[in-house]
């Protein structure tokens, strides 16, 4: 039986990789920092499942890391752990640099020094592109595993460091060490600040009758390109079962506004959004990646991989959830 440790368990997307593993028969250990209240709603229905452990650690402290890779020595190690969300990166820059990007340098450190075949997987993001993008031959714009780099927040630059980090310990090291950079994807599990749940929670609660204030929204204009959660931790997975590491964008290739987002669900729910949505200019970042669509072609030809579940099915998924549980 092989050992996967994931770290990041407690969040979205630890949650259904989780799920994946454990249905390909792995021993799972997931690592997870202490908390005064309980965290493990998203992993509730796996606590005290056979193969399922779990272990206390934090990404900023390298004794804690190494004490349990040189316990577990795993085939497989999943880094989903991080300061995630972009908006709060401008207010807490330092924190994130320490999580994202000195907690990836502590798992490779720990990687190389006590299980130098352990197989690596690095969260990498699409918020790594920064404004930039590709133009094709037909003036198509797009971002792939060539484009170049250049971040727009401190999540961003954290990110893009930690990828770098990768790479040299790949090139210097020879550890099977793979980023995938994964654009948006979302889920019901999605964190209730992120764009996407911030809309279906609220329809969620007009539609049972539980508010009658505006949905207060930020940006309206920035274009995401959005995939479903299930989906992506596929793509994590295929990644690590190569003959040889290498770096993989994993996006749907289809690009939305916000405003698309938000006037699909409305509409999903049978609601005009422009009833119900208020712009604060307290949400606009500082700086704002203002277009993503990734070209995945690679991970399409190398790994087998394309997404399955469609924009509206994603919707359909979260409006569902959150109707039924707000
Ligand atoms: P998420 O739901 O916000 O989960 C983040 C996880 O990181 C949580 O389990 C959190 O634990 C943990 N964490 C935060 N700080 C930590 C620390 N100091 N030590 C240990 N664990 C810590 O994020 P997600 O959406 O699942 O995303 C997973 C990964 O993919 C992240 O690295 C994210 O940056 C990256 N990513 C996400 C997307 C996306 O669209 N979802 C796209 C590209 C890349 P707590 O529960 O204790 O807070
Ligand atoms: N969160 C949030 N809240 N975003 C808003 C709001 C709001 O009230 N109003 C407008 N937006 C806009 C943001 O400015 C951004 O343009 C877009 O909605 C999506 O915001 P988020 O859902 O917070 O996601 P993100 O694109 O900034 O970051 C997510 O995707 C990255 C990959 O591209 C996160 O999951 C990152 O961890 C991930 O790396």
């Amino acid at each position: 039986m092989k050992t996967a440790l994931v770290t990041g368990i407690t969040g979205q997307d630890g949650s259904y990789l989780a799920e994946l593993l454990l249905e390909k028969n792995y021993r799972v250990v997931g690592l997870h920092r202490r908390s005064s209240t309980n965290n493990f709603e998203r992993i509730k229905h796996l606590v005290g499942k056979d193969n399922f452990l779990l272990e206390e650690f934090d990404l900023t402290d390298p004794s804690g890391i190494n004490r349990i890779v040189d316990q577990y020595k795993p085939e497989e190690f999943y880094n989903l752990g991080a300061q995630s969300h972009v908006g709060t990166s401008f207010k807490q820059p330092t924190t994130t640099i320490e999580i994202n990007t000195v907690g990836v340098v502590n798992i490779l450190e720990s990687i190389r020094n006590l299980s130098p075949k352990t197989k690596f997987y690095q969260a990498s993001t699409s918020e790594m592109f920064g404004r930039n993008f590709t133009i094709g031959e037909h003036g198509e714009k797009y971002q792939n595993e060539n484009t170049l780099m250049l971040p727009q927040s401190p999540y961003g630059v954290a990110k893009l460091a930690s990828y770098h980090m990768v790479e040299i310990y790949r090139s210097s090291y020879n550890i099977f060490g793979c980023s995938g950079i994964l654009f948006n994807h979302e889920s019901p599990r999605r964190g209730e600040n992120f764009l996407t749940r911030k809309v279906t929670r609220y329809i969620g609660k007009l539609v049972k009758g539980l508010t009658n204030e505006p949905l207060k929204l930020g940006n309206l204009d920035a274009a995401r390109d959005w995939g479903h959660a299930k989906d992506y931790v596929r793509a994590m997975y295929l990644m690590l079962q190569q003959d040889s590491p290498s770096d993989f964008v994993i996006a749907t290739g289809k690009t939305r506004s916000v405003k698309e987002f938000v006037e699909t669900a409305f509409r999903l729910a049978n609601l005009d959004y422009k009833n119900h949505v208020e712009i604060d200019s307290d949400l606009f970042r500082p700086a704002e990646v203002v277009f993503l669509k990734g070209d995945a072609t690679k991970a399409k030809n190398k790994l087998g991989w394309v997404p399955e579940i469609s924009f509206d099915e994603l919707i359909t998924d979260m409006l569902q959830y959150d109707i039924k549980n707000v």
